[in-house]
């Protein structure tokens, strides 16, 4: 494989800081310093305080300068706390190429593709038979590595672990010892396999009696242990979710995509906004509207953040409405975004329960990726909402599988229903004139 190398030396790019990162929690503000300690799960949470505890890069002064790489890991690399502390622990920049690089190689062995930037091209048949004259963008992550965006998510993580072992930071101690764990019987399952083995990390998947058994079967063939979760009677909160936590407890890694588990599963998914950023500001223009299906809230939550990041910098002139998207059938961020009217979201970060809790019925959805019982990043979406001029939709089945139809009618992305389920929410309602951006992941499996 040809090494990818930056071009001329650039300050902005590549900034002259011997900081080591700091993650802050958003509920209680707690500051993690990501050598010492893993920012993964904030370290004051308690059961019952009812504070939103959530790790969230500090970012430092508004910065996009991408590099000139196809690899996002590599392109964005001044954006990623991993490389940060990868440099200010001393190690240089071709030594974060060739962990990149290295990783990269494995993915290819076990998936056949490693990470790319992935196409986002407007789709003139799909606006037309919406009935919309401005471009509609279709981000394509159905090829990316295991089929969806959420690989990015973990690859963000992996590659922290990486920079510990090689720089032999204090937080490396033990760090082989102990296995990844994830709770997922979907895209996020797939990801993590595909991820861990790349890097050859053990790893344990917590999944419900229902499991899709293809999926079942490519995760053992991956080399992950599979554990099956039932639900008690009379439990509330996701089995599965319950199982995982309690192995983290006993001394696994979290290494699914839930912020409030592991801070650091969120960054890895900004590359997915750097790119959109790249691509409306190259459009020129309004940056319009951008529609996410939301299930645990990574994905918006990691595109909020990762477009707000683009803005601050100028890239972009305003951050797109973002506009999230869930099914009648399981709709918590919709219920929370409600009641945070005229709520300082400051004060909603520590009385969680007010806004967000487990959904009460059992869901049902063709678009069952984003049946998650909480969104559990919700308050960074709500935050992305609020500062774009966005809103929370929920749509009903019959847009959700018109949305799916759509899609394969009109483009040649084989994107699954959930990864279609943004699009419901343009289909379902009223949205501002302008350019507007959908992720199809998920491909259909
Ligand atoms: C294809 C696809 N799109 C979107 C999502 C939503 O992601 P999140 O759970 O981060 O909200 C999922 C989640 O499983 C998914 O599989």
């Amino acid at each position: 494989m040809t090494r990818q190398r930056p071009g001329l030396f650039d300050p902005l790019r590549f900034p002259m800081t011997n900081s080591v990162p700091n993650f802050v929690c958003h509920g209680c503000g707690a500051r993690v310093a990501i050598d010492a300690a893993l920012p993964f799960a904030c370290p004051n949470t308690r059961d019952g305080d009812d504070i939103d505890h959530l790790l969230v890069p500090e970012d430092g002064p508004p910065a996009f300068a991408p590099g000139a790489e196809t690899n996002p890991f590599l392109r964005y690399r001044a954006l990623l706390s991993p490389y940060r502390l990868a440099r200010a622990a001393g190690l240089s920049d071709a030594a974060w190429d060739d962990l990149v690089d290295a990783l990269d190689q494995k993915l290819v062995a076990v998936d056949g593709r490693g990470f790319r930037v992935t196409p986002m091209t407007a789709q003139p048949a799909l606006a037309r038979a919406l009935g919309r004259d401005a471009p509609l963008w279709v981000k394509d992550e159905t090829h990316n590595v295991s089929g969806s965006h959420k690989a990015r998510h973990l690859m963000g993580v992996l590659l922290y672990l990486r920079v510990l072992e090689a720089a032999r930071l204090p937080a490396a101690d033990g760090l082989r010892g102990r296995k990844l764990a994830i709770a997922s019987c979907g895209n996020a399952a797939l990801a993590a396999a595909v991820v861990a083995r790349a890097a050859d990390w053990p790893l344990d998947v917590f999944i419900p009696p229902d499991a899709s058994p293809a999926v079942v079967a490519r995760l053992v063939d991956l080399g992950a242990t599979a554990t099956i979760c039932d639900r008690r009677p009379g439990e509330t909160g996701d089995p599965c979710v319950t199982a995982f936590r309690a192995a983290v407890r006993d001394g696994a890694l979290p290494f699914g995509v839930q912020g409030p588990d592991n801070g650091l599963a969120i960054e890895g998914g900004r590359t997915l906004a750097f790119e959109i950023a790249e691509v409306l500001a190259h459009a020129g223009g309004d940056p319009g509207t951008l529609m996410v299906q939301v299930g645990g809230g990574a994905l918006a939550s990691a595109l909020a953040q990762g477009l707000s990041i683009a803005t601050a910098a100028g890239r972009l002139a305003r951050m797109p409405h973002l506009i999230a998207v869930q099914t009648a059938g399981c709709a918590p961020l919709a219920r929370a975004f409600g009641k945070t009217a005229g709520v300082d979201l400051a004060e909603a970060a520590r009385h969680r329960a007010n806004f967000m809790w487990a959904w009460e019925t059992t869901p049902h959805s063709l678009a069952h990726g984003i049946l998650d019982d909480e969104t559990y990043d919700w308050l960074e979406i709500v935050k992305g909402v609020r500062g774009s001029g966005g809103s929370v939709v929920v749509v009903d089945e019959a847009a959700v599988a018109r949305a799916h139809a759509l899609a394969h009618e009109h483009t040649d992305v084989d994107a699954s229903a959930t990864g279609t389920a943004g699009l419901a929410g343009l289909v379902a309602a009223p949205v501002p004139a302008g350019p507007v951006t959908v992720i199809f992941s998920g491909v259909e499996r």
